[in-house]
């Protein structure tokens, strides 16, 4: 196999794993949870976002978890903005980072941010623009690359050309979002094959959702194809409110399971990350739907 000798993760969590939960989280689980996650080894870990609460009202709290958590030197803390008045509530908060997100279906932009592709990109305009004015990084997000709940079947060329329009816009990476979780690794690996003849390998981060327990087959396979950057929530929290039936993120500890059977570095701590995912199913009242972590739990209940 031909693998990297190290990858970085960015622990998605407290969003996107969050994002979806019908009760209120309150702030201080959010902020507990984050200080776990960057204390486990996490540098990049995205911590909300700044959109309707009318549409995501899980995260209108991201004003005052920014605020509280312990920011650690060296660590990012992204957040999700769809327009500038996201930006400037993240401006207003402190954020160094933001994440901007379109779609690669009409279908899923409209039912998500209520407008089309094209209007995502013009949304995005004065987010970066205010980005460089105020030094912050801005990554982007592509959903649905697979496929799309609403409309079916991604050409991985338009994956490609919207890959390329984040890029050249300013995004320093752009994440690869198989929303739905229907992606099998021969599929992701022609995704990603077709995004990378438009943008380097190493500016691209693969978004695996564990939908039909596909995303540690895809992690592999898109590993082998040069991608070294996973979008990964601890305990396997998550699902977008506008994909139902999603499942979440591939779980963090599944993820670092196989990257430490497999000698790859990535500088978080399994024990730490199981301990914090035990921690937040608990507030949720809910069981974790890592495999690992499961496998962890009944290993400490022993
Ligand atoms: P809209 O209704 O078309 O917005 O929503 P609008 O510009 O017409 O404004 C309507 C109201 O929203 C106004 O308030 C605005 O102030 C307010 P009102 O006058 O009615 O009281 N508004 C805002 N409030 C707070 N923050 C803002 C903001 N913007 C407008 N930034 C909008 C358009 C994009 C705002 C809305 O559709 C929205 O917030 N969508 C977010 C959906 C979302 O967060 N989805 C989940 C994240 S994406 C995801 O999970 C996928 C990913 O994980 C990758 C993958 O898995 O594929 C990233
Ligand atoms: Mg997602």
């Amino acid at each position: 196999m031909n693998l990297p000798r190290h990858v970085r993760l960015v622990e998605v969590g407290p969003r996107d794993g969050l994002q979806n939960e019908a009760k209120p989280v309150p702030v201080d689980v959010k902020v507990e949870l984050i200080d776990r996650l960057t204390a486990a080894g996490h540098a990049a870990v995205e911590s909300g976002s700044f959109v309707s609460p009318k549409w995501v009202p899980q995260m209108a709290s991201t004003d005052a978890v920014m605020a509280r958590i312990k920011r650690k030197p060296g660590v990012s803390y992204p957040v999700l903005v769809p327009n500038k008045q996201g930006m400037n509530a993240a401006i207003e908060a402190g954020c160094e980072e933001v994440a901007v997100f379109t779609a690669a279906s009409e279908a899923f932009c409209r039912k998500n941010t209520n407008c089309s592709i094209d209007e995502s990109f013009e949304r995005f305009a004065p987010v970066i623009e205010a980005a460089q004015k105020h030094g912050m990084r801005v990554r982007g997000y592509i959903s649905t690359v697979i496929a799309c709940p609403y409309s079916g079947e991604v050409a991985p060329a338009t994956v490609a050309d919207l890959s390329e329009r984040l890029f050249r816009m300013g995004c320093y990476e752009v994440s690869l979002g198989d929303t739905i979780g229907v992606g099998t690794p021969a599929k992701c690996v022609a995704m990603v094959d077709a995004v990378a003849e438009r943008v380097p390998r190493e500016k691209l981060a693969a978004h695996f959702h564990d939908t039909y327990g596909q995303s540690l087959a895809n992690i592999l396979a898109v590993m082998e194809r040069g991608i070294t950057v996973f979008d990964t929530a601890v305990a396997g929290l998550g699902g977008c409110p506008y994909a139902k039936g999603a499942s979440g993120n591939v779980g963090t500890e599944d993820v670092i399971y196989m990257l430490d059977g497999l000698g790859i570095a990535h500088g978080v701590d399994l024990e730490a990350i199981a301990e914090t995912g035990r921690f937040i199913c608990a507030a949720l009242g809910r069981e974790p739907a890592s495999k690992v972590a499961q496998a962890l739990k009944a290993k400490c209940a022993a």
